[in-house]
């Protein structure tokens, strides 16, 4: 690991930890997404959780030779603790800067359980892909906060979603879009955003046959908007 990252686990950890021991999450007075690009509207909706998140972009050899989404695994932290500082600035990247130098066999979720980084109520939760839910073809981004975090064993703090806009990173074309989407299943966001990604992209062009699937490893931050959820 480098020495970056190690010394970002542990500021992390220790503002984490700081959180953990007094509260689920902290207020999230003034926080907003930084840069937005102009083709992504900002949300009308009140601001409802935020976090950072390290996971994998999945991806299979198309027809066409180059690769398309299947889903994506990620793990989510509650950053709101970290304020308005530079340390919420750019906590995706310490994250990220972890992730990469992880084992590449170790999960995200192992990797997260194996420091103090998420002890307490860090954990937000999960997020994966699930059939649409609406039967259209195709499989739907869906965060899940049930089974972790200050909601686990709550059926309805989860969210299924729709893109509605999107703009191409503006750190660069290595790093996935950014994207603005609507809940259509589940009470924990009406919106969800995507910002602040790191990596993510697949190669150019692939062998369709033979060409095995990939997974890319990210890092992002996510921002949930207009929860029906008591918090
Ligand atoms: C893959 O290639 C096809 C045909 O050129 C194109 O229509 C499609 O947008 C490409 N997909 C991606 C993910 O780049
Ligand atoms: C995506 O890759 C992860 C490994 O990072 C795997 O656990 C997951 O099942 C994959 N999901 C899909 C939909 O391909």
């Amino acid at each position: 690991m480098r020495s970056s990252a190690l010394l970002a686990v542990v500021v992390f950890g220790a503002a984490v930890a700081v959180s953990a021991t007094s509260h689920k999450s902290c207020p999230l007075d003034g926080l907003e997404i930084e840069g937005l690009p102009s083709s992504i509207p900002p949300s009308q909706l009140p601001l409802s959780f935020v976090s950072a998140a390290i996971g994998t972009q999945n991806y299979t050899c198309s027809p066409s030779n180059n690769y398309t989404l299947v889903g994506a695994v990620a793990e989510l932290y509650d950053i709101s603790c970290l304020g308005k500082s530079t340390l919420f600035t750019s906590v995706q990247d310490w994250l990220f800067g972890m992730w990469v130098d992880a084992p590449a066999d170790l999960t995200s979720q192992a990797l997260v359980s194996s420091y103090t980084l998420t002890r307490g109520s860090a954990v937000l939760g999960d997020h994966y892909f699930v059939p649409n839910p609406s039967g259209k073809p195709g499989n739907s981004p869906k965060w899940d906060f049930t089974s972790t975090g200050a909601f686990k064993g709550n059926k309805d703090a989860f969210v299924t979603v729709e893109k509605f806009a999107g703009s191409a990173a503006p750190t660069g074309p290595e790093d996935i879009d950014w994207v603005a989407t609507n809940g259509i299943d589940g009470s924990l966001s009406a919106q969800v955003y995507r910002t602040d990604t790191r990596e993510g992209q697949p190669p150019s062009s692939c062998q369709h046959g033979s060409s095995p699937d990939i997974q890319v490893k990210y890092g992002s931050k996510y921002w949930f908007y207009g929860s029906k959820l008591q918090h």
